[in-house]
């Protein structure tokens, strides 16, 4: 693989062991997928996950005395304050939440705790070369924008970030963006909701390949962001194409470069009703609502908040946010709204962290087919729902 000077200066240890280790790791990955390069990127985010491991290689890099030349934003950890508010915290996971936060600051992160950075703080153009790890931003860079990630993990992305390189391979090259399967929807897709069970699904029909949806009219950001997170969760699509509307496809010729598709599938409302059956726990009461897997943009909080102004809910609602939109959502009075029907926004959280112990072995409603998924390892059970549907359950206390 060829290097400038400059990338084997940091693999030969010049700027430190965590530079070099960084840079070890990326050629290793290059070598791999037979990059002939290394390309600068210009954004990274970091899909911090606060969990041993991952702070075992941050800690790695830092005692190495790495330092990101890209500053990436990062993934929610948990709110400390917050939660010790609503629930007790165990010492060892306030430990590592705090360890996670004082070695990615050392290492020069923005510590966003914020899993749909692609909304407002870290938003690339067209063509931009990143790295972007994290299931619901990485497909929405790629195909929303037009921007280049491959699917990075975690580390990987941290690797480019202290190195401001990644290998030249994968969905950076034009020619490995191309469609391979026409997706024809006939669902109604009618609401930000069908998004998710069409994300969902689609694995199940085209493996991982890169999907081109066609009849699909004018999705709302949420729709994508939810279609992105759940296509990259059900399996491992990291980006699709929706023909007449993303950049990339405007045309069918544009969308296949001028090939054919590998081959056509047909995804119908009864799929999509199937796939809900399968993966939703069985109606009846509930314990709790819990949203923003992705987390909320502002318009969702709206929507809940107006749904509960005045009301009581009859079980707990929580919803996960990034702290921007905390702000504003006190800011606009929804945070007092929602407080006073017995609900709580959350911020910089994410529902696979361990602070919602509290909820473990009991049943919930959500929007979200990711977070039913993820929460299964830790014995929750999740009804899922439409976000108004589910609210109304919330205020009746079952579905
Ligand atoms: Fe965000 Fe965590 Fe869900 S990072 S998308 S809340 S799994």
């Amino acid at each position: 693989m060829y290097l400038t000077e400059e990338e084997k200066k940091m693999l030969e240890g010049n700027y430190g062991q965590g530079t070099q280790l960084a840079m070890k790791i990326l050629v290793a990955i290059g070598e791999a997928y037979d990059a002939p390069k290394m390309v600068p990127v210009t954004r990274t985010h970091v899909a911090l996950s606060n969990q041993e491991a991952d702070l075992w290689f941050a800690e790695k890099l830092t005692a190495g005395e790495a330092v990101c030349r890209i500053r990436p934003t990062v993934n929610p950890s948990f709110n400390l304050e917050q939660f010790q508010a609503i629930t007790d915290i165990d010492r060892e996971d306030e430990e590592i939440v705090k360890r996670t936060h004082a070695a990615y600051t050392k290492l020069g992160a923005i510590m966003t705790y914020d899993c749909t950075p692609y909304l407002e703080k870290n938003v690339p153009r067209f063509g931009e070369i990143i790295s972007f790890s994290e299931s619901s931003a990485t497909p929405f860079v790629n195909s929303v924008y037009g921007a280049r990630s491959n699917r990075e993990s975690a580390q990987s992305a941290l690797c480019s970030a202290v190195t401001g390189v990644t290998p030249y391979y994968g969905f950076l090259l034009k020619e490995n963006r191309a469609g391979q399967v026409l997706v024809h929807v006939e669902a109604d897709m009618e609401d930000d909701f069908a998004y998710q069970m069409l994300g969902y699904f689609a694995p199940k029909k085209i493996g991982f390949s890169i999907p081109v949806f066609e009849g699909l009219t004018n999705p709302s950001k949420e729709a994508l962001m939810n279609l992105g997170a759940q296509l990259n969760t059900g399996g491992n699509v990291a980006l699709y194409h929706i023909l007449g509307f993303t950049p990339e496809a405007l045309t069918m010729e544009d969308a296949f470069q001028g090939k054919k598709p590998q081959y056509e599938v047909t995804i119908t409302n009864n799929d999509l009703k199937n796939m809900r059956e399968e993966i939703s726990d069985k109606n009846g009461k509930i314990d709790f609502a819990l949203y923003g897997c992705p987390h909320f943009t502002i318009d969702q909080v709206c929507t809940v908040a107006e749904m509960v102004k005045g009301k009581k809910l009859s079980v707990p609602l929580f919803i996960m946010t990034s702290s921007l939109t905390r702000s504003l959502s006190q800011k606009m009075g929804y945070a007092d709204i929602i407080k006073t029907a017995g609900g709580e926004i959350v911020e910089d959280t994410c529902m696979d962290q361990p602070c919602w112990k509290f909820l473990y072995g009991k049943k919930g409603i959500t929007d979200s087919p990711k977070c039913a998924y993820y929460t299964k390892r830790r014995d929750m059970q999740f009804i899922i729902a439409p976000l108004k549907e589910s609210i109304y359950a919330a205020l009746k206390g079952e579905y």
